[in-house]
């Protein structure tokens, strides 16, 4: 049996219309997967939403069906959007569903591999700018006031319409969930979630992270040069910084910064300990709740927002080498039940 896409799962709680044309890749219905080792090092109940297992590897599927079913709507032939990577990939894999042309503009040689990869073979016009995302963002907005192209990126009402429908699965999942772990970027997830948790008259605390050299909104000021491991979050200026800022206020949470050590240790500690991989900046949703702990929340979910696969790069930059082996019966008994 397909999988039935998260339009038409929660088509009531978003504002399409009988009729309207939906694309799906058969995005939502994530797995939350408890995280026995974390939960005992944090002293709560910790879950995993493992949103790397959507079509394209990351939760911007959630946001992009609707907001690329809504552009084939408005009569749309192009979408574009500037991407630290992800959104990118996602946008160029709903374009090609649509029928649409895909243009993406990403910081040159700042984006993980995977992302690069699935861009490129989705058929999107890839541009690699001499800047950063902040910049490219600037100037797809611009680009798409002077032409009839579709912006994608998470100013667009509908990215937030899909991606709100976490929130709904979570409480499916989780209904006593008090506490929310999240990476935050150009804080258009957290600003979705907060609203999928209001539409349902659910609160709970939200806590955002982000990485210490890209922290615009725990340092209240603009980063004109963001820097971090993290790529996916490498932002100084997000678009929906208003939003957060109220998200975190009403939801007596918090935003808080992690090191790049820290996000690393908490990516290796998911992988080698809790068997989950997820990339570089999902993992600063754990580093967070390790470096501060619970609060008050005593029920949590981690939102592990991208596949570690997106990433192979940071990944064999953390990980043990290789043995290499003569191919003898010896040779391999020596490395498999040797000493070291
Ligand atoms: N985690 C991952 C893996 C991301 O790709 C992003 C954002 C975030 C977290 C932060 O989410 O921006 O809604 O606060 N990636 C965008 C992109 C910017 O272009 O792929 P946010």
């Amino acid at each position: 049996m397909s999988r039935v896409g998260l339009i038409e799962r929660f088509f009531d709680d978003l504002p399409f219309e009988a009729g309207d044309p939906i694309l799906t890749l058969g995005e939502g219905s994530t797995p939350l997967v408890h995280a026995p080792r974390l939960s005992e090092r944090v002293g709560a109940e910790v879950h995993l939403k493992l949103e790397g297992m959507n079509p394209t590897g990351s939760f911007k599927d959630r946001g992009m069906c609707a907001a690329v079913s809504a552009a084939v709507k408005d009569g749309a032939k192009a979408v574009m959007c500037a991407s630290t990577g992800n959104t990118a990939a996602s946008a160029a894999a709903y374009a090609t569903r649509g029928g649409l042309t895909g243009a993406v503009i990403v910081p040159s040689g700042k984006i993980a591999t995977g992302k690069l990869a699935q861009s490129l073979m989705h058929g999107a016009k890839v541009i690699a700018l001499d800047g950063n995302f902040d910049q490219a963002l600037a100037l797809t907005r611009e680009l798409c006031e002077r032409h009839p192209i579709a912006l994608v990126n998470s100013v667009n009402p509908w990215r937030l319409e899909g991606q709100k429908t976490a929130a709904f699965e979570l409480l499916e999942d989780l209904p006593t969930i008090d506490g929310l772990c999240i990476p935050v970027g150009n804080a258009g997830n957290v600003t979705a979630y907060w609203k999928g948790f209001q539409e349902r008259g659910h609160d709970l605390y939200l806590y955002g992270f982000q990485a210490a050299g890209s922290a615009p909104l725990v340092e209240g000021k603009v980063v004109e040069n963001p820097e971090t491991v993290a790529s996916a979050i490498r932002i100084g200026n997000p678009a929906r910084w208003e939003e957060a800022v109220a998200a975190f206020r009403d939801s007596r949470g918090l935003v808080r910064a992690v090191t790049d050590d820290e996000i690393l240790a908490a990516y290796r500690f998911l992988a080698g300990e809790e068997g989950v991989f997820c990339e570089p900046a999902s993992a600063a949703s754990v580093a967070g709740l390790l470096k501060y702990g619970p609060g008050d929340a005593t029920t949590i979910a981690c939102v592990l927002t991208g596949h570690g696969l997106k990433d192979p790069d940071n990944a064999l930059r953390q990980s043990g080498s290789v043995l290499p082996c003569k191919p003898t019966i010896e040779a391999v008994e020596a490395l498999v039940i040797g000493e070291s």
